[in-house]
């Protein structure tokens, strides 16, 4: 397939997902059905996931996505972000949303979801990045909440989920000009917290880095899975457990971590606990301006 039609294609399995994750999301729907909904339309497509399905709830920013024996439900007035990402021959379209259990309307879901709006306005080439963020920062800021600045849009490419340009949440006050043909995601994250995320203990998503010498038997036998699978993409340490149980998996990711041959994203929460809306989309830089494709 071309890498444009790529593109498209992937972006159009991610909006049919979209369309159907607010009927899912609700009062006792748990983590795990709707990551197996959400992966498993994704292959059902012809696609694969780009990377585990980010699904954050409330304070939790990004990066959690179930176990594969997670018991984790949704519940009333929680506010439940789920990043979607699909890729053709490695060509990623990444996009999310957020959905308040039981409730349809909400001014922190608004404020990234106009911020976005906003931002995708200005996209055209010659656009700084900073001044987006500043489109970004000056929605969210017009509802009363924060954007959050340690997180940020950013290039696609093949094979590669975050790639440069950054595309800051607020402006920075310098930047770089967007260029005709490149291919971004921007997702402005709005939190009535502090407007900064930091590190939670969980590791739920994994990416190889590099071949290092690996003397146990297991851990080598996974991360040649990891390679053949994943390549260099995120990949979820349930998708491994449903391979070779959750007991070895986590014992061979352990020691994968430790010997520098994968890396593990650790779950990111709201350094002040405040609840998180995110919003995202994928588009092209066209001469027009942006071409949306998911
Ligand atoms: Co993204």
């Amino acid at each position: 397939m071309e890498e444009r039609d790529a593109y498209i294609r992937a972006g159009e399995i991610t909006r049919m997902i979209k369309e159907k994750v607010p009927a899912m999301v609700r009062n006792g729907t748990t983590y795990l059905e709707l990551a197996r909904f959400v992966e498993g339309t994704i292959v059902e497509q012809g696609a694969h996931p780009a990377f585990p399905v980010n699904i954050s709830v409330n304070n939790i920013s990004a990066h959690d996505t179930p176990t594969i024996d997670d018991v984790r439900t949704f519940k009333d007035g929680d506010y439940v972000k789920v990043d979607i990402g699909a890729q053709i021959d490695g060509f990623i379209a990444d996009t999310a949303m957020t959905v308040k259990v039981g409730e349809n309307d909400d001014d922190l879901i608004k404020a990234s979801k106009d911020a976005l709006e906003a931002a995708i306005e200005m996209v055209r080439p010659g656009v700084r990045t900073n001044e987006i963020g500043g489109a970004i920062e000056e929605a969210i800021r017009g509802y009363g909440f924060r954007p959050i600045e340690n997180l940020s849009g950013h290039g696609l490419e093949q094979y590669v989920c975050h790639s440069s340009p950054t595309i800051p949440n607020y402006d920075t006050g310098q930047g770089v000009a967007l260029r005709e043909g490149d291919i971004i995601a921007i997702e402005p994250f709005a939190t009535d917290g502090i407007g900064k995320v930091m590190d939670a203990d969980e590791h739920l998503i994994f990416k190889y880095v590099a071949d290092r010498p690996v003397r146990l038997d297991l851990a080598r036998k996974v991360l040649g899975t990891i390679k053949r699978n994943y390549n260099t993409l995120p990949f979820a340490e349930r998708w491994l457990s449903e391979i070779y149980t959750k007991r070895k998996t986590e014992f061979a990711l352990k020691y994968l971590v430790r010997s520098s041959s994968i890396y593990a994203f650790a779950v990111l929460k709201e350094a002040n606990n405040g609840n998180v809306s995110q919003s995202e989309h994928s588009m092209f830089v066209t001469s027009d301006g942006a071409e949306v494709f998911t």
